[in-house]
């Protein structure tokens, strides 16, 4: 079968190459290829286990928060803290933002382009879009003046020959479907949603003092104090005109204000702007609800803990479904979670690489690479072809993220979380059949906006109601002395990231890291084979996806965005000349 190339995958986070084999129109066989080492977890051993997070943050741009949080609960487990009440709502608040603003930027800036065509957006008509977009929201800018005004800027911007990120699209690709007005509608947004997506982050300036990399996660709570009950006073040799000018003090009341107002915001647009766009979008591609399946296994480990002990509840709850079976959710532990490098790029020496290995027992990462030597045109016959490991939960494949999330909310009993996939299902004439593919992954994600945007508002307003009871405490540092640690600890944290689970597994001796494993999100979709052969969710997804044009292959991007990998995170020192780091082209594939 011909080969297909596409290295690197863009609009994602990260390094990643995907191969294809291609027969009878459609991929045949997958493989998805990590292509950078970055050895992050390496760089963690030796450190105070107290900053541990600052390094663990700096994983990704994206999902800068979720492996902060994962190394500062990972600590807090290892020594047993538990973190005040007031910690653990400006926690969620910081993550919720990230997930609502993550859910939106992924809609449109990584996976819009994939489903909708920008030249096409140029024929629209502005009053036919007006009349479109009336008919979807009440969002106030939908006039015809507007859209006409867009389409002249995104006309401009062709006629300038300077496209910047709509260059290299594969746009009059027979693949893309939808009518003139919706590319337009659709292109809109796309630019309101750079807007709104930047002003948003301010939630996490304001608590966080900067986005991304917010700096005031803390092991035993957060970096925060509470001003409350007064106004924003000068500070000693301050002069009132630079109290102004300073951002308001992050808990005080004009600082919560400016949240609310945010969060305000947020929830006017999800609803009327990135739900119905999604929506329609779906609606229009019904051809595509059978592809991009996958394995069909789901796993969640939960996020967004509801009280203040440190396991259950949660908002969005802890299992997996296996084989689709909505019926059953099993239970998940950290035990169950084990990794092999027997087609990656590590070795386990002296112990077998095809080992399953559980995180705590894995001792170093030691990078081995065994791939072939450049100049590399496919990684065909290649027995080890990634930086990725292998992740398994009791054996088992499994896919996580946003669908995962979502059907394991849906069969748990979630009952917001069910009537808003009933309704939209309902809405957009789709079985449940519909949800395991590219456009469930779509979907997952517009209903998980709607029940975080909602959310993110009550744990604001508990976070008011607690600070006026008089409790100000944002961390318990009563184990911040290392003198009084035990001389060795081990720490797990599972949580989730927009993109799906995330474990970090520590030990601590010496009162230093001693070792740390990350299990991210992507390592989990974005999986080489196994010991046994078997592919990653993600490999498994692309094969029987069609492809009608092996020199534009546009159905591959749609199902690997909507699995949304951050090979970032999933790989956790890119020399140019080094082998590991394949040099970036496309091939299509002609016989071998
Ligand atoms: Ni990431
Ligand atoms: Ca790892």
């Amino acid at each position: 079968m011909p080969r297909l190339v596409i290295d690197p995958i863009t609009r994602i986070g990260g390094h990643l190459r995907i191969e294809a084999a291609i027969a009878n129109g459609a991929v045949g066989d997958a493989w998805s290829s990590g292509t950078m080492f970055r050895g992050m977890e390496l760089i963690l051993r030796g450190r105070d286990p107290r900053d541990g997070w600052q390094f663990a943050q700096r994983i990704c741009g994206l999902c800068g928060t979720v492996h902060a949080l994962a190394s500062v609960r990972a600590v807090e487990n290892a020594l047993a803290i538990n973190v005040p009440k007031n910690a653990r709502l400006l926690r969620n608040i910081l993550l919720g933002t990230q997930y609502v603003q993550d859910h939106v930027v992924h809609f449109y800036q990584l996976s819009a382009l994939d489903w909708v065509d920008v030249m096409a957006a140029l024929d629209a008509d502005p009053e036919a879009t007006s009349v479109l977009a009336r008919s979807m929201s009440d969002w106030p800018r939908s006039t015809s003046t507007y859209f006409k005004s867009v389409r002249d800027r995104l006309r401009t911007f062709v006629d300038s020959g300077q496209l910047g990120p709509f260059a290299n699209g594969y746009w009059g690709h027979s693949a893309y479907t939808l009518p003139p007005s919706l590319d337009l509608l659709i292109m809109a947004h796309y630019l309101e949603a750079l807007d709104w997506q930047r002003r948003f982050m301010r939630v996490h300036t304001i608590l966080g003092g900067k986005s991304p990399h917010p700096q005031t996660f803390l092991v035993g709570g957060m970096a925060l104090v509470p001003e409350w009950g007064g106004p924003t006073r000068p500070q000693s040799g301050e002069h009132p005109q630079q109290v102004d000018r300073r951002s308001p003090q992050a808990l005080s009341d004009a600082g919560l204000a400016d949240i609310g107002d945010l969060i305000a915001e947020a929830k006017r647009f999800v609803e009327q702007v990135y739900v119905p766009d999604a929506s329609a979008l779906i609606a229009a591609y019904p051809d595509w609800a059978g592809i991009g399946t996958g394995i069909g296994n789901y796993l969640s480990y939960g996020e967004f803990p509801e009280d203040d002990s440190t396991g259950p509840p949660l908002l969005l709850p802890r299992g997996r479904i296996m084989g689709r079976d909505l019926t059953k959710v099993e239970t998940v532990d950290q035990a169950g979670v084990a990794e092999t490098v027997a087609h990656s790029y590590y070795t386990y020496a002296p112990a077998e690489d095809s080992a399953l290995k559980p995180p705590w027992e894995q001792g170093t990462t030691q990078p081995r690479y065994a791939g072939p030597r450049p100049p590399v045109t496919t990684l065909e016959g290649a027995e080890r072809y990634s930086w990725l490991k292998a992740p398994r939960y009791l054996d088992d494949r499994m896919e996580v993220g946003p669908l995962a999330r979502v059907l394991v909310a849906y069969s748990s009993g979630r009952g917001d979380v069910a009537a808003k996939v009933d309704l939209a299902g309902a809405r957009l004439g789709i079985g449940r059949e519909a949800l395991f593919g590219t456009l469930g992954r779509i979907l997952a994600r517009a209903v998980e906006a709607q029940v975080l945007v909602d959310r993110l508002d009550g744990w604001l307003d508990e976070l008011i109601a607690n600070l006026a009871t008089g409790d100000l405490a944002v961390a318990d540092i009563t184990r911040w002395d290392p003198g009084a640690w035990p001389a060795e600890a081990k720490g797990v944290s599972m949580g989730e990231a927009p993109r799906g689970a995330v474990g970090h597994w520590l030990r601590i001796a010496d009162r230093t890291l001693s070792d740390y494993q990350i299990v991210d999100a992507s390592t989990w979709n974005g999986s080489p084979r196994d010991a046994r052969g078997r592919r990653g969710a993600l490999e498994e997804a692309l094969v029987g996806t069609p492809v009608v044009d092996p020199a534009r292959p546009l159905e591959i991007l749609r199902v690997v965005h909507s699995v949304d990998p951050c090979t970032a995170c999933a790989v956790h020192a890119y020399r140019p000349g080094d082998p590991g780091s394949i040099a970036v082209r496309v091939i299509t594939g002609g016989p071998r």
